[in-house]
């Protein structure tokens, strides 16, 4: 089967055309036919966090283009021999699917006029959780295109995404054990996850307040270090352990709370009381605010994961988010896990795509088009706080 996904939930504007086969499991096997993703970060930066409608403006902007890179890296852009003007009816129809994004519109009716139909069996497009504007952008592209080309639409959870994208490695499905127990850390997300079989998800914990990602970015943002701050903190925890510092000692919000809650705002808090008494602040000072932040981050993911880990018997440990780009969370973890006698395996992504991206959700899509014939347009809404978890 060959899937086109559409990934547009945050700041990142992502287009994959994925061939895959095999049912979800062993067996399953995956071929990237293109992959093209633009990062709008740089643009966020400005405002320390993203700005939703500049967000959804980008989208609307940048999709047309990424899915022709997709394709053309696919081999599967194909001129028609005369380009066909969209008039009538066919041009009625699709402004009606697109009536809220008019500059995506302007840009999408070039693109049918000249290039043909590509050889794909389904469109599979984030419907949440995420900023609903910009979802609504990538959901109204899936739409028109199905609508023009005919083909199925599957709305895929953002969240079930980076759990897949953790478990397949080089075109294949790794080999884990059940139960799975996933950590995802993103800018919107924190929470333990716990799966006893294939695409079957309960919910153990979760943050009370803010995201993980979202305390790296608020750090960063009060030592006037730029968005995303999760790369920059880390980088300088990281050379202030390698240089030996001293950290600066924060509370790991929630360590014994018994629960697998989180919090992080009030160490947010904490960080910007020693911010303000700290001013002018130094690099130094800098480096030791990052080093104590993420230890005290790091060890309440871990010890809350180790905790779950314990309880429910888990053989594997996922990790998934924006936030499991962080090597020093990675590696805390992965020792925690050696050290128990019991084993559990580690699953991370491959670190260009531990952020967002669209082959996450073209793998994910792949596993429900495989037990559903798609679901209808209308049926297909962006949900800002869409849940990942499975009922009954
Ligand atoms: O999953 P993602 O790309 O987007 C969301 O769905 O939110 O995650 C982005 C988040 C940002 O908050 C960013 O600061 C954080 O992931 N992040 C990191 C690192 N790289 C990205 N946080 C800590 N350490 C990193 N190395
Ligand atoms: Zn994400």
């Amino acid at each position: 089967m060959r899937l086109l996904a559409i990934e547009t939930s945050c700041d990142e504007t992502a287009v994959c055309l994925l061939e895959a086969s095999g049912d979800v499991g062993a067996d399953f096997s995956y071929r990237v036919l293109g992959n093209a993703l633009f990062s709008q970060a740089h643009l966020h930066a400005q405002y320390g966090g993203v700005y939703p409608n500049l967000a959804k403006r980008e989208h609307a902007k940048n999709l047309v283009p990424l899915l022709e890179e997709a394709l053309r890296q696919a081999d599967s852009l194909n001129n028609r021999s005369v380009a066909i003007p969209l008039e009538g009816p066919p041009l009625g129809s699709l402004q009606e699917v697109l009536v809220r994004e008019p500059e995506l519109l302007e840009r999408i009716i070039p693109f049918i006029e000249t290039y043909k139909k590509p050889d794909i069996d389904a469109i599979a497009v984030t419907n949440g959780p995420g900023l609903e504007p910009a979802l609504w952008v990538g959901i109204n592209f899936a739409k028109a295109l199905s609508h023009i080309w005919n083909v199925p639409l599957v709305p895929v959870n953002h969240m079930e995404g980076h759990v897949m994208m953790s478990m397949v490695e080089n075109g294949s499905m790794r080999d884990f054990e059940f139960p799975v127990l996933s950590l995802l850390i993103s800018g919107g997300h924190t929470e333990l996850i716990l799966s006893r079989q294939w695409m079957h998800y309960e919910r153990i914990g979760e943050t009370r307040d803010d995201a993980a990602g979202e305390a790296f970015d608020k750090v960063a943002r009060l030592m006037d270090l730029p968005y995303p701050g999760g790369p920059v903190v880390s980088k300088l925890a990281a050379e202030a352990r390698a240089a030996g510092m001293e950290p600066m000692k924060f509370t790991p919000p929630m360590l014994n709370s018994k629960d697998y809650d989180f919090s992080f705002s009030g160490l947010k808090t904490e960080v910007r009381k020693v911010v303000e008494a700290s001013q002018p602040l130094t690099t130094e000072m800098q480096k030791a605010i990052a080093l104590g932040f993420e230890n005290a981050v790091a060890q309440v993911l871990v010890h809350k994961t180790i905790q779950a880990v314990d309880e429910f018997d888990v053989r594997t440990v996922v990790v998934g988010g924006g936030v499991s780009a962080n090597s020093f969370i990675r590696s805390e973890l992965a020792a925690k896990l050696a050290s128990r006698d019991a084993s559990a395996a580690l699953l991370v992504p491959s670190p260009e795509f531990a952020t967002d991206n669209a082959l996450m959700i073209a793998i994910a899509g792949y596993f429900h088009a495989l037990t559903s014939n798609g679901a209808r347009p209308e049926d297909i809404i962006a949900t800002g706080n869409l849940r990942l978890e499975t009922s009954g």
